[in-house]
């Protein structure tokens, strides 16, 4: 028995080579293109020629039932495709996307349509598409082609998971630039490999996912364009890309609080971001909460740190009623910003604030949105809780990060955030998330410097605070140990003393 392989859209190129060499491992070729040519080469491969266009549906059934009734199977369907409109992304008319989505999609959907019940008869079949490279990575010297060709991709993948069971297999073949036209040495210089692919080298890829050496191959995108395109995950799976300021992050972002020269030479370069954070009213002045710190203290922390700090990105908080309005906001933003040159300012949002946020980022200030938690608004710090945990919340949660971007926020840091929210604005928002108690799917980590290392050796701190050194029950041994040297005299010895 002879194998029947169907190829859509070969004339000439791709298709027609494809043709060829099917032809010679043995398959019984049907041609349809819309010229005599689908006929010569028909002729000439002892097979059937079609003229028609793959525009039209009646043409496409009718290539078809000849098919099946001549020879009662189909076992491979090739479908090419011609040249959809180009031109200026938003030049393209209506009635020009509407030709693309006909030329690059709706024609092989039509094809598939009509081979599968056969296919699905024999419990076999090959669908091999020839799509392009610019698939997962567009292209604007072809704009209808990229955008179609990603919708064929998903049309694949729903089409493999569907029809696998009855063993019919569907794959694209994204070509790079194929000496069946000639390429522009503009773009060869793009290809790593430095030249144009051959037809042949495409029709070899054809010839094995039509094959039972290609039987495990489904669902699948194959690239053979010379190493053009970059992307190693395919679009569905592509991560976030964490960019903060002007650095781009591969790893979640690190962030510490710092008040003091001390700490911020200790952090710099070794932690992403130093925030110095209104929490040193409570943690260095201990205050009850926040509301009494004011601009004057967080600019001499402010400058302290930034004049310690040459690598790191450094954050400033606006303290408690420094942003009651756009005035006040400006005013105290600059003066925090000119008077530290502290890189980014942050502020405690709620819905009222988003406008201050646009009017700030505006005027060309960095700003960070605080959302979740905002511990300017709590007089007792004993009754903060955990937000996010029903619908309500939920919602007036990702609205916050939304409009947050919106207005120009650079990143949103959640304070004590459920996970399943956390993960939720975080993958709706295009800038990082830095979370405090906010589960591990935000894009960067924030701790207060004195809970790290816990300073004041305390037994209860909150759930998310990690404690890698207990530096507060340390320090207490060894005050014991230097009181006890002085006391006795055993410190300062001849090594610590001038003589
Ligand atoms: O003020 C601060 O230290 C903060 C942290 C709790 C994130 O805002």
């Amino acid at each position: 028995m002879n194998r029947v392989a169907v190829l859509i859209a070969a004339g000439s190129g791709m298709g027609a080579n494809a043709a060829k060499v099917l032809s010679k491992a043995g398959y019984k070729i049907a041609i349809f293109s819309s010229s005599e040519k689908s006929k010569k080469l028909a002729k000439e491969l002892r097979g059937i020629g079609y003229i028609g266009s793959n525009l039209n549906k009646d043409d496409l059934k009718n290539f078809i039932n000849i098919i099946y009734k001549k020879w009662s199977r189909i076992d491979v369907l090739v479908n090419s495709a011609g040249h959809g409109p180009k031109g200026e992304i938003l030049k393209i008319t209506d009635e020009e996307w509407f030709i693309s989505l006909e030329t690059y999609f709706l024609n092989v959907v039509r094809a598939i349509r009509y081979v599968t019940p056969i296919m699905k008869k024999q419990k076999s079949g090959s669908i091999i598409n020839i799509s392009t490279y610019a698939t997962f990575e567009p292209e604007k010297s072809f704009p209808t082609s990229s955008v179609m060709r990603a919708g064929l991709s998903s049309f694949t993948k729903i089409y493999s998971d569907e029809y696998a069971k009855y063993n019919i297999r569907i794959n694209n073949i994204l070509p790079g630039f194929i000496n069946s036209l000639k390429p522009k040495k503009k773009f060869i210089k793009r290809v790593p490999l430095k030249r144009s692919g051959k037809v042949g080298e495409i029709s070899a890829v054809v010839k094995l996912l039509a094959s039972e050496d290609g039987a495990y191959i489904t669902g699948q995108n194959i690239r053979v364009d010379g190493g053009i395109t970059r992307s190693v995950w395919k679009v569905y799976n592509m991560k976030k890309q964490i960019k903060f300021l002007n650095k781009i992050f591969d790893k979640p972002i690190t962030c510490l609080t710092a008040y003091s020269a001390s700490i911020a030479k200790l952090l710099d370069g070794n932690i992403d971001i130093i925030l110095v954070g209104d929490s040193l009213g409570s943690t260095l002045y201990g205050m009850k909460n926040t509301r009494n710190v004011t601009i004057n203290m967080m600019k001499f922390h402010g400058k302290v740190v930034t004049e310690n700090v040459k690598k790191s990105i450094v954050v400033i908080d606006m303290p408690y009623k420094s942003y009651i309005n756009k005035v006040t906001a400006l005013k105290n933003a600059r003066k925090l910003i000119n008077f530290t040159k502290a890189n980014v300012l942050k502020l405690e949002v709620q819905k009222k604030t988003i406008p201050i946020i646009k009017y700030l980022s505006k005027k060309k200030l960095n700003v960070i949105a605080h959302i979740g938690v905002t511990p300017q608004s709590f007089i007792d710090f004993k009754k903060i809780k955990v937000v996010g945990k029903n619908d309500q919340e939920k919602k007036q949660l990702l609205e916050l990060a939304v409009n947050a971007e919106l207005a120009g926020a650079q990143a949103i840091l959640l304070e004590c955030v459920t996970e399943k929210v956390s993960k939720e604005i975080t993958a709706s928002v295009s800038i990082p998330t830095i979370g405090i108690g906010s589960s591990k799917y935000c894009d960067g980590q924030v701790l207060v410097f004195d809970d790290l290392i816990n300073i004041n050796d305390q037994k209860k701190l909150p759930r998310f605070v990690k404690t890698y050194i207990n530096f507060g029950k340390e320090t207490k041994k060894v005050l014991k140990k230097f009181s006890k040297e002085v006391k006795s005299k055993k410190f300062p010895n001849k090594k610590f003393t001038y003589q």
